[in-house]
């Protein structure tokens, strides 16, 4: 059974945490539950850390070709108790939100800790949870909400902690989609589904600091085709994107999407030829804290 409950400490813009029961349903009517999950673009890892929790899935692999997401993930399953000092250690004010900015930005030599620390903390202070936004309340922090509106370090050290204690199921990679995609028989077992979030057609750019073109997501969609493992994807419903995966099962649902503005859009999910794709609903997703 799925709960409310939140794993990630880290809040992500389009986080599509809310998809755990669905895709564990895919999982479930295929015959790949307690099998091996991959997410090539995993950012705030919502969906694999559900999977992991609830049992659905033995093993999750998540990858993200952001430097700073990368070293997040790498600090929470390798270097937790370091990861935890920080934390506790910092506290949450603009000095420190210029200093974090600064690590994040590569201006300064700083640990892989330090790293992690700097994604998280600008995940946690900025406007949506956008590494390269604006921070919440503003330079002058004049706003209604201060910087430290989404920082509840109790909450955050727990998530932590908790997905620390499961390390030996988690595998974490830094590398370009396509590339792992093009290996993942080295580390994959047959067992395994891997459910792809790539940065939207349309949305993308404003959102990540590394965004697809259209050619980026061309090459995934022909890299798919005939491809060994059952995957699901999921995008913006924009024409060119359907054009790509005309071939494949689709679902098409509404995204309640709260980064900048609150809009309703079209969302659509792919399904590779051999997936039975189960008779559940695809909730509405929103931006979480
Ligand atoms: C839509 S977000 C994923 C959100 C995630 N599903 C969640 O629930 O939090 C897309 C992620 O893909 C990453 N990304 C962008 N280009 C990539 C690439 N070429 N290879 C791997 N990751 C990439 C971005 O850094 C971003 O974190």
């Amino acid at each position: 059974m799925f709960s409310n409950r939140l794993y990630s400490p880290l809040r992500y813009p389009g986080g599509k945490a809310s998809f755990a029961p669905f895709i564990a349903g895919v999982m479930e009517a295929n015959g790949l539950s307690k099998g091996h999950y991959l997410e090539p673009y995993a950012g705030g890892a919502g969906v694999a850390l559900e999977l992991l929790f609830h049992g659905h899935a033995a093993h999750i692999h998540i990858n993200d070709i952001d430097p700073a997401v990368h070293a997040f993930w790498v600090s929470v399953v390798s270097h937790s108790e370091e990861l935890l000092e920080l934390l506790n250690a910092t506290p949450i004010n603009m000095d420190e939100w210029f200093k974090w900015r600064c690590v994040l930005r590569e201006e300064i030599s700083a640990t892989i800790v330090e790293k992690g620390f700097a994604a998280l903390f600008m995940n946690r202070t900025n406007r949506s949870g956008i590494l390269k936004a604006g921070v919440i309340g503003g330079k002058s922090q004049a706003g209604v909400y201060k910087l430290n509106a989404r920082f509840d370090k109790d909450k955050i050290s727990e998530r932590i902690l908790k997905i620390a204690e499961r390390a030996e199921n988690i595998t974490v990679y830094c590398e370009d989609s396509l590339e792992l995609l093009r290996r993942c028989e080295e580390f994959l077992p047959d067992r395994s589904l891997i459910y792809l979030d790539p940065p939207y057609y349309v949305k993308g750019k404003g959102l990540y600091r590394n965004y697809y073109k259209h050619d980026d997501h061309l090459m995934i969609a022909e890299t798919l085709k005939n491809y060994k493992f059952p995957w699901v994807v999921s995008y913006d419903n924009a024409e060119e994107i359907c054009e790509m995966y005309q071939l494949s099962k689709s679902l098409t649902y509404g995204l309640n999407y709260t980064a900048q503005r609150r809009y309703v859009g079209n969302e659509i999910m792919f399904f590779s030829h051999n997936l039975i794709v189960p008779n559940m609903k695809i909730p509405q997703t929103k931006l979480v804290s």
